[in-house]
């Protein structure tokens, strides 16, 4: 039977923030984070460490704003909701103030294809959305709006935004663009980087999907090669 309250994707929403700090991709009461439940979120509440944080702890709101818990829901509840209710393809939104994604949203500067792994946010690059004050609805719809065919953006001066289907997968996610904006802020110490092309990126895409590439087992259970008949040695891929 379908535990009401949602024991399990509580402490699934603890244990990812807790290893967002563990990662060093948020600290202090920055950052916050969501899951899909029928109707609604379950979403951090505002302003509690995540050391401190229980799963007792997380509030429950509806798509209406209504919310039941020991806490308010976190600040930037209207992106949360408005996100999810708009994607159907996202259980998981998670938002942190990761150093290096944060270091180009102050210039509000996206990433650009100036490296293949780009395209794991869905396209040919990553926007940044201007900025507007946290947890207001501009916030909100300046960042559904650079999520568009995206799973990540940044928001301007401010931090970054991702979506997944599984917590798991936004943390990779997550992960991968902190590191893709700590490369391009090296490679601008040098200048302006060099772009792939529109056919190279197409290239990348098409092998990404090929290969189901960043569709780790462990992320969602999905191999990237039948198991049953393994492909021969030296052919994979
Ligand atoms: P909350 O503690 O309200 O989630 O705020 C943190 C934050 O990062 C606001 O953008």
């Amino acid at each position: 039977m379908t535990d009401p309250n949602h024991f399990d994707l509580r402490q699934g929403i603890v244990d990812t923030c807790r290893q967002m700090n563990r990662n060093g991709l948020n600290q202090g009461t920055s950052g916050n984070l969501s899951h899909r439940i029928p109707n609604g979120m379950l979403i951090t509440p505002t302003s509690l460490p995540y050391d401190r944080m229980q799963p007792e702890d997380i509030v429950a709101m509806d798509f209406a704003a209504n919310y039941q818990g020991n806490h308010r829901p976190s600040s930037e509840w209207r992106f949360h909701r408005d996100i999810l209710r708009a994607r159907d393809d996202v259980n998981v939104v998670l938002h942190t103030h990761s150093t290096f994604s944060t270091t180009l949203a102050i210039h509000e500067r996206g990433i650009p294809c100036f490296h293949y792994m780009v395209a794991v946010a869905g396209g040919n690059d990553i926007r940044c959305a201007p900025y507007a004050c946290f947890g207001t609805q501009a916030l909100s719809d300046y960042a559904l709006k650079a999520l568009e065919d995206r799973n990540a953006c940044l928001l301007g001066h401010h931090g970054l935004l991702v979506t997944a289907q599984t917590f798991e997968k936004a943390l990779w996610l997550a992960m991968e663009v902190e590191t893709l904006a700590k490369m391009y802020v090296h490679a601008l110490a040098i200048g302006e980087p060099p772009r792939l092309s529109d056919a190279e990126m197409a290239q990348v895409h098409e092998q990404m999907k090929r290969m189901r590439y960043g569709q780790a087992p462990d992320l969602d259970g999905v191999g990237d090669v039948p198991r049953a008949s393994p492909e021969p040695k030296g052919a994979a891929h």
